[in-house]
């Protein structure tokens, strides 16, 4: 990029950030304060923004409030578990009914979780379901099943792939804090010869894949690469786990069911918690049997809140009552549709947007070449001070979305408000035409 228009970018930033300050003083004496007894003033890394992150008051439907006291409307969907929205009637119905006839932490088995094991079953293929407290235990637990029954260890993942907090690949391997650092073969996404050959490679036990890299950027699989990975590891005898993590919400069954795919194991979590902490793993019985404690050859899969009566009847309700199949169907074309006028917007612009359905991720691309479709985030190099910019334009725009450009559209977002957000990417370009045209 040219140097007067990396000045122009810059000095840009410079004014938004300044104005970013300027609007929110009460959320940046929150986080100063917060910096006495959180490090860096933050419990989850990923909400850290430079210089301070807007602090949340509240949230109503498809809509937070900021401690500032400016309405946002919600295009992070708290990384799609805010799938429900903020305030869903079934959902607060489902809590509340815990709260005033069932009562939580009752350390026993409950009806519930078999109603709620019964419907993610027949919801998602599913032979045997068990319930975790995450999406990163989800894959923990997969993972171990698929040792168990391979006896082998390692695994085949992606880079720029995420499956949990201990589970991160960037760079072309493991990140630092991750678990059993020697047992991953870490392959470039979307690159079936190279994912074939780790595959057949000695002592694999499973390999695990997102249908669409959600943290990554929304980058999503070509048909072939997944398709591929589940006829080689079945070749092989490797265990094909696909994390639906992120994915599940992309048609009535999820990513697997939108590609016609047969995974070994499925990883769930997120909005299927109903809003509450959450995640689940299933697939074939022979597998999953490696958790039947009648069995003298099971592991232990324990958690104290694995099957609390919250989750289990929020997730339920949720499930069964608001994303119907149906729903899942027609929210899924709704974010398609909206994700190509997104992609119509920025045509021959330095700027793309990938995704699938309601998961989208916008992409400022280093270099003077249009991006159309990304197979790999290796690939592309991003322009971080754009990212940026467009970060604080949106939010001054009255838009909640994500410094990292991910967006995870809320079900009840009013139409107007989907076309509201067209216009300002619109209004975005036509402003920065100079420094984003190609
Ligand atoms: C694909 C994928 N897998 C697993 C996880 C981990 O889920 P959790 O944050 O519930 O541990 C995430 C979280 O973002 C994810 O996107």
């Amino acid at each position: 990029m040219a140097q007067d228009l990396s000045r122009k970018i810059s000095a840009a930033h410079d004014e938004a950030k300044a104005l970013y300050v300027a609007r929110n003083p009460k959320s940046q004496a929150i986080h100063e304060e917060a910096t006495r007894s959180l490090p860096g003033g933050n419990t989850r890394t990923v909400l850290y923004t430079d210089p301070f992150p807007i602090c949340m008051k509240s949230a109503k439907g498809y809509q937070v409030t900021s401690e500032d006291d400016k309405t946002y409307t919600d295009f992070t969907g708290e990384f799609t578990a805010a799938l429900y929205g903020h305030s869903n009637p079934v959902i607060l119905d489902a809590i509340n009914n815990v709260l005033q006839n069932v009562g939580m932490n009752v350390g026993a088995t409950t009806s519930q979780e078999q109603l709620f094991a019964k419907e993610l079953c027949q919801r998602f293929g599913l032979e045997r379901v068990r319930f975790t407290n995450s999406g990163t235990e989800a894959n923990l637990h997969a993972l171990a099943a698929a040792r168990l029954f391979t006896g082998k260890r390692k695994v085949v993942v992606f880079n720029r792939g995420y499956h949990g907090g201990v589970l991160g690949f960037k760079g072309g391997k493991p990140a630092p804090n991750n678990v059993d650092p020697n047992d991953w073969i870490v392959v470039k996404y979307n690159d079936l010869d190279a994912a074939t050959r780790a595959i057949e490679g000695e002592g694999v036990a499973a390999v695990l894949v997102e249908g669409m890299q959600g943290n990554g950027g929304c980058i999503v699989s070509t048909e072939a690469f997944v398709a591929g990975i589940q006829n080689a590891a079945a070749k092989a005898g490797v265990v094909f786990v696909l994390d639906e993590v992120m994915t599940s919400r992309i048609s009535r069954s999820g990513f697997a069911g939108l590609r016609g795919l047969q995974p070994d194991l499925k990883t769930f979590g997120k909005y299927l918690g109903g809003g509450l902490a959450f995640g689940a793993l299933g697939g074939r019985a022979d597998i999953m049997a490696a958790f039947d404690p009648r069995l003298s050859t099971s592991i232990s899969h324990s958690g104290t809140f694995n099957n609390n009566t919250l989750v289990t009847h929020a997730g339920y309700a949720g499930l069964k009552h608001v994303y119907t199949p149906e729903a899942a169907d027609n929210f899924t074309e709704t974010g398609s549709r909206f994700l190509l006028r997104l992609q119509e917007a920025v045509k021959g612009t330095r700027i793309t947007f990938t995704g699938l359905g309601s998961v989208m991720c916008s992409h400022f691309v280093e270099g003077d070449v249009e991006v159309k479709d990304v197979a790999s985030a290796d690939d592309i190099r991003e322009n971080e001070l754009l990212k940026d910019l467009f970060w604080f334009e949106m939010l001054e725009q009255g838009f909640w979305v994500t410094r990292r450009g991910f967006i995870a559209l809320v079900l009840e977002t009013p139409q107007s408000e989907l076309d509201r957000f067209v216009d300002a990417v619109q209004t975005f370009v036509a402003k920065y035409r100079d420094v984003l045209a190609l």
